[in-house]
């Protein structure tokens, strides 16, 4: 596969794929990460925290019988992806990625191409209505049937707040009854005021500036939503499933809240 031509700036999906061991990035990438590591060194392992809540979200998902996922802003793919956890559970799930990066879902077309039951659009968030209306959502989501809509590590990157409260209550009107929603999203509760304005700064150089979020805020995108337990933690404290998870005693570490919430 060819890789990525638009590499002037530094762009937050290929920082993340080198965050978790990836080689889909390029030196500019690289540069901005290493920043923003050397600002706060807790940010890969962070996002390791938050792969695991992913992987345990979906995991309680199957279980809960869904078997029908929308992940919007799901990134270059990488170990564990949604498709992986939920078929190993039920390998008739079916799940629709979607991210407005054109790299990430370029990679996500190619790893994909032998399967029928998941696929990688283009799309973004702010134009909800636009990703369910699309052919390939309409093919494989039902939306009168319990559907997961997973928001992981996304939502920081619409800094306009009025647009988040907007796009969320599409996102739940969307939603029938059992249905779910998944969120973590960066927290400015934990790390240093110093750290967060620097980490901004770095992210107002790539091509998707960054807002964390008191966890006020984060647990306020659930209104009308069931939370299910423990409610909105950071994110190792979510269901842990035992050592293997990351930061269990230092919680905070992980910088991000994350929650699920159930429509009744
Ligand atoms: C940090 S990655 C998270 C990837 C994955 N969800 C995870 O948690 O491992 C954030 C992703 O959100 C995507 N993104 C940012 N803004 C978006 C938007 N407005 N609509 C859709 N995707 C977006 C980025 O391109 C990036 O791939």
């Amino acid at each position: 596969m060819a890789d990525n031509p638009n590499t002037d700036r530094p762009n937050p999906a290929r920082m993340y794929d080198y965050w978790l061991g990836g080689t889909h990035n390029t030196d500019i990438d690289r540069i901005a990460a290493d920043k923003a590591v050397s600002v706060n060194p807790d940010i890969p392992l962070a996002l390791r925290t938050n792969r695991h809540f992913l992987r345990r979200a979906v995991t309680f998902l199957t279980q809960q019988g869904i078997d029908q996922f929308l992940d919007i802003g799901s990134g270059i793919p990488t170990a564990e992806n949604v498709h992986k956890v939920a078929h190993q559970h039920n390998p008739d799930a079916h799940i629709v990625y979607v991210d407005i990066d054109p790299v990430a879902v370029a990679y996500g077309q190619h790893i994909l191409q032998e399967q029928t039951k998941a696929i990688a659009i283009e799309g973004d968030i702010v134009h909800f209505d636009e990703i369910c209306s699309h052919s390939e959502t309409r093919r494989l989501i039902n939306f009168q049937r319990p559907v997961a809509i997973l928001l992981v590590s996304m939502l920081h990157f619409v800094p306009n707040d009025a647009e988040v409260q907007r796009v969320i209550s599409q996102i739940k009107d969307s939603m029938s009854a059992g249905s779910y929603l998944v969120i973590s999203h960066a927290t400015t509760d934990s790390a240093t005021p110093q750290q967060h304005n620097e980490i901004r700064d770095i992210y107002s150089k790539t091509t998707m500036p960054i807002k964390g979020r008191p966890k006020s805020e984060i647990a306020a995108l659930f209104d009308g939503l069931k939370l299910v337990e423990p409610g909105v933690v950071f994110a190792p404290l979510w269901q842990p499933h035992g050592k293997d998870d990351l930061w269990f005693d230092q919680p905070e570490r992980s910088v991000l809240f994350v929650g699920v919430g159930r429509k009744v």
